[in-house]
């Protein structure tokens, strides 16, 4: 036993872990020298053997050769831990990409734009007004007499409050109002936006949902520009020829009222299960603008005429993409939403 084994060792150890690839046979190599019957561990264990001369000689260097190689250790261990591992990185450039999903549209959304970019060609303005309304703007301006039933035809959430009666509005109609207070005629205005009824909910029927009101003030604006503005609309929205046709109806605010259909999209009037075999569809309310309403918002009776409409967003989109329950819109259920 001497010097010259320990330094052999010491390079053969050196040798053999610069030679391990692997943490495991690292491992094997520590434990060759240093494991309970290493190499190393034999002359330590057999330094009290040894005549004291001897022995003052070999521990010291046999201790300090097994720090250098419990250090050494750790650094190649550390070295082949932060080595790329090229097998668990290889990458295989057959196999299938993985899809990046991003969100899609709600069909809401979609008819809103398509509105937002068909009106303002026709040189309409978009405008918008607050969803918790006032009893004056969404009824009593638009010539809803206090106790009238026609009210009953919007079941409406009202809203506790100690100073004004508050409602969430029930139609976009209150913004017309709101406009015409601040601008005279002519003008032409749409006005989409949430609003709120009390429903009992059905296919048909939500207690949240969108509209859009249509405005159009002037001094000699007449039903035949509704009609007009309306089949500019709709051919443009559905991307075919639209007919309008008018029925008797009534509204507060209008006067004459009318609820109006429109071709059936899909046979184009001939009669089919979409409509019914009635060849129209059934889209909205229009009229001409009661002259209370002008009154209400500070302008001359009979000073001016206009048109106006109001139609539920959910329900163009229903068409537009054959959707069949209004309830879909509200449920949340990313698998309504990612269809589109
Ligand atoms: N505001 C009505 C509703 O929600 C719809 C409506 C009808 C709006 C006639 C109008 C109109 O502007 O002229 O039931």
């Amino acid at each position: 036993m001497n010097k010259e084994n320990i330094a052999g060792i010491k390079s053969r150890f050196f040798e053999d872990i610069s030679n391990s690839q692997t943490e495991k046979s690292l491992y094997d190599v520590k434990v060759k020298y240093v494991g309970r019957n290493g190499e190393l561990t034999k002359i330590l264990k057999n330094l009290k053997n040894l005549p004291p001369e001897e022995r003052k000689e070999i521990g010291p260097l046999a201790n300090r050769a097994r720090h250098e190689i419990e250090k050494a250790y750790e650094e190649r261990k550390k070295e082949l831990g932060e080595r790329i591992d090229w097998e668990k990185e290889k990458i295989d450039v057959t196999l299938p990409g993985k899809k990046e999903e991003i969100g899609s549209l709600h069909p809401a959304t979609l008819v809103y734009r398509e509105i937002e970019k068909i009106f303002p060609l026709m040189g309409f303005e978009i405008v918008e007004g607050p969803e918790l309304e006032t009893d004056w703007y969404n009824f009593t301006s638009l010539n809803f007499p206090f106790d009238h039933p026609a009210r009953d035809m919007q079941d409406t959430f009202w809203i506790k409050s100690d100073k004004k009666k508050l409602v969430l509005r029930t139609h976009t109609s209150p913004v017309q109002v709101r406009y015409m207070e601040k601008r005279k005629p002519p003008f032409r205005i749409i006005v989409p936006g949430r609003v709120f009824r009390n429903e009992a909910t059905d296919a048909a029927h939500e207690h949240t949902l969108h509209q859009f009101e249509a405005l159009v003030v002037g001094e000699n604006i007449n039903v035949g520009h509704f009609k007009y503005i309306a089949k500019l609309f709709f051919s443009a929205f559905f991307g075919k020829k639209v007919d309008i046709r008018l029925r008797p109806s009534f509204f507060p605010f209008t006067e004459p009222s009318f609820e109006f259909d429109i071709s059936c999209t899909v046979c184009a009037g001939k009669g089919c299960p979409s409509c019914k075999n009635g060849g129209w569809l059934e889209i909205g309310g229009a009229g001409m603008v009661n002259q209370n309403v002008f009154v209400s918002a500070g302008y001359p009776r009979n000073r001016y005429q206009g048109f106006a409409w109001g139609f539920g967003i959910e329900r163009l989109a229903m068409m537009k993409y054959k959707i069949d329950d209004i309830r879909w819109f509200e449920s949340g259920d990313l698998r309504f939403i990612k269809q589109f």
